[in-house]
């Protein structure tokens, strides 16, 4: 079997941010400590009025063809992964493909475009059609563009409000990847839940406090799957461990857990039992009640141990740097995550060739995945030709009430007349609806006359 994996990425913020400490928490009322500790994020990155998951998406897929000089022909498969989709039969990959060919001489023709739903966990699954499709010698040796592209809003005054976020990231999935080849292995764990969906709406129903539990139990099934294949893991077998990250208060749960499971019968539950004992075991009690007191006690007590915090230093914060300063970008936001601890360890000059991530992606309705990705030769020139950085500097800041109308355009209940906040300059833009109700795009040069 040949390796495949992630070869290229880009990434597209929405142009508009939101500070939640300082615009969104005095208006709340809410003390800012909830948005950059509880919560954990500072920024919400918001699309302008002629942005959408359209334009986003073709905007990171141009720069990305671009930068390894790919035309559409080059192409073989685009597979678009969103949960702010406006169309229930035309997919957002034909959107795209359009706005593409627009600007390029060749054309998608012969590539195989779809769109992939389950929540956030769709960009996951998209790139493993992609990983699929190339293991079973049906590429003709073409790459899969991998687009997840969404707008997430919540409906006013709902607590998630805290956790909207807009951006794009077109992944370039191929054989002899330059950043992460992915493992054959998978891990699942998944139930019929409804603790967030939108049924034939836009903004959500969520029941927040029960999405975290559901997250926390789908994540544990699909870790102890994965083992079940790929055997036992350790926590620091992994150089990071990018989990699909709403915010980062979520994160901060998942890994405490996910360290508890992996340090079971290892050198390292030995190590702390003087400290803190060693984990409870089910079997040792008469009741779920007892166990889950003894078990909550040896979380708080493992969650202050120098071992959890250096590693939670180590392997966690680097990943969750990106989502504090753009928020969820649900089906983006685990490959955000990853981004984010392969940005962190080119900055700090780390060596990861050979080194191997645990990816853990989500879904709510409800699925987690987990799955081994390795580090490739070339990550580090690939990540470092990524100019997200730049591009998050550069949003407009909105005062609270320039949010209020902003959320009010992307609301497709209301009709809402707002001059945008930022100048296109060699993007996509949508530029209205045509005869029969599609949307409508095209593309604006550069103003120095730079790009193409
Ligand atoms: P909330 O109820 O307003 O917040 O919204 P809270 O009161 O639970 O506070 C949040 C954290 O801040 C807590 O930390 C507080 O203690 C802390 P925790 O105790 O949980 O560790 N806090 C403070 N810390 C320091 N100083 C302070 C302070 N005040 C409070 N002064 C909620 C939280 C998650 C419910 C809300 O944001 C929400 O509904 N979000 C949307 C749902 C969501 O993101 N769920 C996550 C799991 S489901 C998922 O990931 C899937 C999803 O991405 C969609 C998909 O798959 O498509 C959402």
């Amino acid at each position: 079997m040949s390796r495949a994996g992630i070869d290229a990425i880009e990434i597209w913020t929405g142009k508009l941010q939101l500070d939640l400490p300082r615009t969104f928490a005095p208006v709340k009322g809410s003390d800012p400590q909830k948005y950059l500790k509880g919560i954990g994020i500072e920024y919400s990155s918001l699309p302008d009025v002629y942005e959408d998951i359209v334009t986003m998406g073709a905007n990171a897929a141009k720069q990305l063809l671009d930068k390894k000089e790919l035309a559409p022909a080059d192409i073989g498969r685009i597979d678009v992964a969103t949960e702010s989709s406006f169309d229930n039969s035309k997919p957002v990959s034909t959107y795209i493909a359009g706005c593409l060919e627009s600007v390029y001489e060749s054309n998608f023709t012969h590539a195989n475009k779809g769109e992939r739903k389950f929540a956030c966990l769709s960009g996951t699954q998209a790139i493993d059609d992609a990983y699929n499709w190339i293991q079973a010698g049906r590429h003709r040796g073409k790459p899969a563009l991998v687009i997840a592209t969404d707008t997430a809003l919540y409906e006013r005054g709902d607590p998630g409000e805290a956790t909207q976020g807009a951006g794009a990231i077109a992944m370039l999935i191929d054989e002899d990847p330059d950043i992460v080849s992915i493992s054959h292995s998978q891990g699942y764990g998944s139930a019929d839940e409804t603790d967030f969906l939108k049924p034939n709406q836009q903004f959500p129903s969520v029941d927040g406090k029960r999405s975290v539990q559901v997250y926390l139990a789908r994540m544990r099934e699909a870790l102890a799957d994965y083992e079940s294949v790929a055997g036992k893991t350790h926590p620091d077998a992994f150089a990071a461990v990018p989990f699909h990250t709403p915010f980062p208060g979520m994160v901060r749960k998942a890994a405490l857990l996910g360290y508890r499971h992996t340090i079971r019968n290892t050198d390292i539950e030995d190590e702390l039992a003087s400290d803190i004992g060693t984990q409870p075991r089910r079997n040792e009690f008469d009741s779920n009640s007892e166990f889950d007191a003894e078990m909550r006690t040896y979380m708080d007590g493992l969650k202050q141990t120098e071992a959890y915090q250096e590693w939670y230093a180590d392997r966690i914060e680097p990943t969750i740097q990106f989502a504090r300063q753009v928020g969820n970008w649900y089906t983006g936001s685990v490959h955000i995550a990853r981004y984010s601890a392969l940005h962190s360890a080119a900055t700090a000059g780390d060596s990861l060739s050979g080194e191997q991530l645990l990816v853990g992606s989500y879904g709510s309705g409800a699925e987690a995945e987990i799955h081994v990705e390795t580090v490739q030769p070339n990550w580090k020139s690939a990540i470092n030709s990524v100019t997200f950085a730049e591009s998050l500097a550069s949003r407009y800041d909105l005062s609270f009430e320039e949010y209020e109308r902003i959320h009010d355009v992307h609301n497709a209940q209301k009709e809402t007349e707002v001059e945008p906040f930022t100048n296109p300059d060699g993007e996509f833009i949508f530029t209205g609806w045509g005869r029969m109700n599609e949307r409508r795009y095209e593309y604006r040069p550069c103003q120095s006359g730079n790009a193409s």
